[in-house]
């Protein structure tokens, strides 16, 4: 049985007319064009007049829309009702579609009917230039540079050179200058939330009592007197925060010690990924997920980047409530908000 196996290991079949590789031709001949098929139409006359007026056809049809396109734009006027309206929009959209339609029909019929469809071949001829057409040029150039004389004239070609470099930067400085004159990135390290200032519902500006939020629910939230701002909606771009309540038992960490108010933890709304709103709350896993890209943070833990490209947690704003009751934030977040390029200029 097992010298039946070890024959038939070692034995090999060439299928039949197989080439071994030492046959195998140095390279194979250009095989050409297939045969070229006929159509019906090359071979029927009666069948290329039927296409011929099939063609004829279709364009017709193209001139009846043109004409009921411009007999509808006059008579199907759109009044004062939506009805009339979307009455004339279907009569002119209808009359257009017959219009291109039958221009586009009528080509591809023809085309594929009547029209040569026999390959052809190009050879492809060598793209660089012969020799002497080469040489040609250079003696043109060499002649050119000669006769300017800035071989010559050091002075010349040093003061061309500067000109030319400094070229762009009559383009570059007017640019750059349009970008904007806020230079101080300090800006960006810093919201408007400060100690005290009120936690307030986006956009009504209702501030929040810790009692109003109940367990599992999310707020989108802005800083009181945001409105107030003469630079309001830039404001608002960095100082969004998207709080939620969790029961105490299911917090497992935050970014402080004591930045959170009886469950309730308030996180930048602005992605660390590339800056999208952050605003999609799972309640049961207590994740938060940015549709941009799909990072996901985990509000029960820090904020904790737990899936997708973000590379540092949402920063967590700290809370408590005042002595009415509301909650206010106890300062700024204590890093900047935003795209991780932060984490980069440390
Ligand atoms: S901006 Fe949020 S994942 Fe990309």
């Amino acid at each position: 049985m097992s010298e039946s196996r070890a024959s038939h290991e070692v034995t090999r079949h060439e299928p039949a007319g197989a080439v071994g590789p030492s046959e195998l031709p140095e390279r194979f001949e250009n095989p050409g064009l297939p045969p070229h098929r006929p159509r019906l139409t090359d071979e029927d006359p009666a069948a290329a007049r039927r296409a011929t007026l099939q063609v004829a056809a279709l364009f017709g049809l193209s001139v009846l829309g043109t004409i009921g396109l411009i007999v509808a734009y006059v008579l199907v006027r759109p009044g004062d009702t939506v009805a009339s309206v979307r009455t004339s929009t279907m009569v002119l959209g209808g009359a257009l579609f017959l219009v291109l339609f039958g221009i586009g029909a009528a080509a591809i019929h023809w085309a594929k009917t009547l029209m040569s469809d026999r390959d052809v071949v190009e050879e492809r001829h060598p793209q660089k230039s012969p020799p002497e057409v080469r040489e040609g040029a250079v003696a043109v150039l060499e002649e050119g540079a000669e006769d300017s004389g800035i071989a010559r004239r050091g002075v010349l070609k040093g003061a061309m050179i500067s000109a030319l470099a400094l070229f762009p930067l009559s383009l570059a400085v007017p640019l750059v200058g349009e970008v904007g004159g806020d230079w101080n990135v300090g800006a960006f390290r810093h919201t408007m939330w400060r100690k005290g200032v009120r936690l307030t519902k986006d956009p009504s500006g209702e501030p929040i009592k810790a009692s109003d939020v109940t367990v599992g629910s999310a707020f989108h939230v802005i800083p009181e007197g945001l409105r107030d701002s003469e630079r309001w909606i830039e404001e608002k771009a960095k100082a969004v925060v998207l709080m939620v309540r969790l029961d105490p038992k299911d917090l497992k960490s935050e970014q402080g010690e004591g930045w959170s108010y009886e469950g309730i933890v308030a996180y930048s709304k602005i992605c660390t990924h590339v800056g999208c709103p952050v605003a999609l709350y799972e309640q049961q896993t207590h994740h938060l997920l940015c549709p941009c890209h799909q990072s996901t943070f985990d509000v029960a833990d820090g904020a904790r980047v737990v899936f997708g490209p973000a590379s540092r947690p949402l920063p967590q704003l700290p809370i408590t409530v005042d002595d009415e009751g509301y909650l206010v934030a106890q300062s700024d977040f204590h890093e900047p908000i935003g795209p991780s390029f932060w984490e980069r200029l440390k």
